[in-house]
């Protein structure tokens, strides 16, 4: 079980920052912005998952993930509100966000299944921002040039979806998950996840008028498919995922660890603000 801490992020999202806020990128400003879209209601979608799932496990078995359950729900709870803070300033930018609606309308087919089909969706999507999250944290310079208050942001948030990786796997194993439904998820996830993805950066792109000059296209063959690009680093832990002995944990963290070690004067541990019991 992995002990998680939930931090209250100390920085200020209402001040407006540039449209390329990321080093005058349009190309990666395009692409986190996209990514932060999705976050407030996918990251709901991951909360009532393992919330539904942790009430379908016998006593002992609930007794063993509580804690753990818990501790993922509060920084899933504190990643949507600084996101949503986030996007509200994408918002004022004019920027549309189309896949909140696309997955609404997507997930609402779910409704009424097994709670477990939610979960290794939640399960298959946690590997994904796991692997993109060690991906950002082992590439920092992918943030060069933008405020220090929003590397903390999604410094801090890589870290945190670094740190509970485990959690949505462990429980869809507590709860007898099938392995072929795991997979055939995971699948499906990549399809969608990376059409979106793609569809909402290009929508970003083509709002700002950067979606024909050279130098984004040039930008987005860098930092995707050069050797050390988010997807040529991170296909063999994505194959990893099919094989029937995978764990999250099978791959390290330790950047996460690292970066929130080093870090801590930028946030505050939720638990300690609470005034002790008397
Ligand atoms: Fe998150
Ligand atoms: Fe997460």
């Amino acid at each position: 079980m992995t002990d998680l801490v939930v931090r209250r992020l100390l920085i200020d999202l209402k001040p407006p920052f540039a449209r390329d806020w990321c080093g005058g990128d349009a190309f990666s400003s395009a692409v986190f912005n996209a990514l932060s879209m999705s976050f407030p209601y996918g990251e709901q979608f991951f909360i009532d998952a393992v919330r539904d799932t942790v009430d379908m496990l016998a006593p002992e078995l609930q007794a063993r993930h509580k804690a753990e359950v818990k501790g993922f729900i509060g920084q899933e709870a504190t990643h949507r509100r600084i996101h949503a803070l986030f996007n509200e300033q994408l918002e004022r930018q004019g920027l549309v966000d189309h896949w909140t609606p696309r997955a609404m309308a997507r997930m609402k087919t779910l409704e009424g299944n097994d709670p477990r089909h939610a979960l290794a969706i939640t399960a298959a999507t946690e590997h994904f921002t796991a692997m993109f999250a060690d991906w950002l944290l082992a590439h920092p310079q992918v943030l060069d040039g933008a405020e220090p208050r929003l590397r903390t942001m999604w410094f801090w948030h890589s870290a945190e979806e670094s740190e509970h990786k485990n959690t949505a796997f462990d429980l869809y194993a507590a709860a007898a998950g099938s392995q072929a439904w795991r997979t055939r998820w995971f699948r499906r996830v990549t399809m969608i996840f990376l059409t979106d993805l793609a569809r909402q950066t290009v929508t970003n792109l083509r709002h700002e008028g950067q979606l024909w000059k050279l130098s984004t296209w040039r930008s987005a063959a860098r930092i995707l498919l050069g050797r050390d690009g988010l997807l040529r680093s991170n296909l063999p832990s994505w194959r990893a995922y099919f094989r029937a002995d995978f764990h999250p944990s099978q791959h390290d963290s330790d950047l996460a660890g690292r970066w929130l070690a080093d870090n801590a004067a930028m946030f505050e541990p939720v638990n300690a603000l609470r005034p002790a019991a008397s």
